[in-house]
């Protein structure tokens, strides 16, 4: 037990701690890598006078890219490997309904990356508004299809015999009024149909929103409008054609479900992180134990290994809705974790402990601000004023800290810990 700990402690030790950050206006303004961030990342990977590694996530309600390729540009930025696990977009969790639809419309993003996204997601048929304009260009009057538009399209279908089961938009539209159009044709269709239309408008198929960002920030001086627009004015029209209101289905921040998806992506992470760490560490007692007989730190640090395993695998479906989020305990005393820390909090029966402060740091008040105080008390919300909030405003809802910018709130964070 003790020489384990001598071990653990001459090294970087994992924070009982953790980030998540937002991505646009923390990250990232538009094209451009806000500078901050490279050394903010760096500092939690250890680099930091304390020696503490600290597991971080991104919860962006962005999306439009396969979350590999996010991970992929958002490791070239920093200038360190993010791998696909530490990302949720606001379109990740929606691969929870790959079962549920068979046919559905992907709207936004740029050409036809989102369908290549939906149907990584298990989606089976999966359709794009240019699809249906190929289909019959009448449907939306003054677009004209380009060349690469018509290279991406699904040919030979006809979209009066095809049933939609559900609208899903995926990334912000590049195109309002075609996009606006054929959704809301459908919304009011008779079952899902082209060119049907409702007698009581409530026969057409559910539209679900990867998020509802009224505006983000970009690399212009003012917010732009984003998805959470598109809803606003399409739940407009709808109501002054039907003169009722739309039933639409979120996810992203600030949602619920997104929270509770966010909390079990950091906890697998987390899982990952120490795994790895504890996998360090046996490799170093094999090395210096090489030959001599298996010494009781080298049998706990294995033990250790064999219980993280055995706590991934019993990391339950994604986005499950049930009430039982408690793992089961078997009481099988055998795997003792004393000794292994995650920075003073033991572990105990295959469970890693639910991080002690997760620091959410956002600069959208409406959606990450509220994101982060709404679901849990050990959610600590940190507004920074490099996206949409600006200083000299009040934000609509008030974050436990506000700091100027990405790498203030982690250092902010580290010293608080320590
Ligand atoms: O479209 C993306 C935008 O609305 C927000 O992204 O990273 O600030 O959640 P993010
Ligand atoms: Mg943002």
């Amino acid at each position: 037990g003790k020489r384990c700990k001598k071990a653990i402690i001459d090294h970087p030790r994992v924070a009982s701690y953790a980030f998540a950050f937002d991505i646009d206006g923390v990250i990232l303004n538009g094209p451009q890598t806000i500078p901050y961030a490279r050394e903010a990342v760096r500092m939690l990977n250890g680099n930091n006078k304390y020696h503490i590694l600290v597991p971080y996530i991104f919860v962006t309600n962005g999306g439009g890219r396969p979350e590999a390729a996010r991970a992929q540009d958002l490791s070239k930025r920093l200038g360190t490997h993010i791998s696909t696990d530490q990302i949720i977009q606001g379109h990740t969790p929606m691969k929870g309904l790959a079962g549920t639809y068979e046919n559905v419309l992907v709207v936004g993003g740029v050409s036809d990356t989102c369908r290549g996204i939906a149907e990584g997601y298990g989606f089976k048929n999966v359709y794009i508004p240019l699809d249906i304009m190929y289909w019959n260009p009448s449907v939306s009057p003054y677009y004209q299809l380009s060349e690469e538009d018509k290279k991406v399209c699904k040919k030979n279908l006809d979209f009066s015999k095809i049933k939609i089961d559900a609208i899903l938009v995926f990334a912000d539209s590049r195109n309002w009024a075609a996009d606006q159009q054929i959704i809301l044709e459908l919304l009011m269709s008779d079952g899902g149909y082209m060119g049907t239309v409702s007698k009581t408008y409530t026969g057409g198929p559910g539209i679900y929103f990867a998020h509802s960002d009224f505006i983000w920030s970009t690399d212009y001086k003012l917010s732009r409008y984003g998805m959470g627009a598109l809803q606003v004015s399409i739940a407009a029209l709808y109501k002054e054609t039907t003169g009722s209101d739309l039933k639409v289905t979120r996810f992203g921040k600030p949602q619920r479900g997104t929270f509770r998806y966010a909390e079990k992506i950091l906890s697998k992470w987390r899982e990952d992180v120490l795994e790895e760490y504890v996998e360090v560490l046996a490799e170093e007692n094999e090395e210096k134990n090489a030959g001599s007989v298996m010494d009781d730190e080298e049998e706990l640090t294995r033990k250790v290994i064999r219980g993280v395993h055995k706590a991934s695998e019993n990391v339950h479906q994604l986005f499950d809705d049930s009430e039982s989020d408690e793992e089961e305990d078997d009481d099988d005393d055998n795997n003792s974790y004393e000794g292994l820390t995650f920075q003073n909090l033991s572990i105990h029966k295959h469970q890693i402990p639910r991080a002690s402060t997760v620091y959410f740091v956002g600069d959208t008040p409406d959606s990450d601000i509220l994101f982060s105080n709404a679901h849990d008390e050990s959610w600590f919300s940190i507004l920074v004023k490099t996206g949409v909030y600006k200083e000299g405003t009040v934000p609509k809802y008030k974050p436990k800290k506000i700091c100027d910018n990405v790498l203030e709130a982690v250092k902010f964070a580290i010293t608080r810990e320590a």
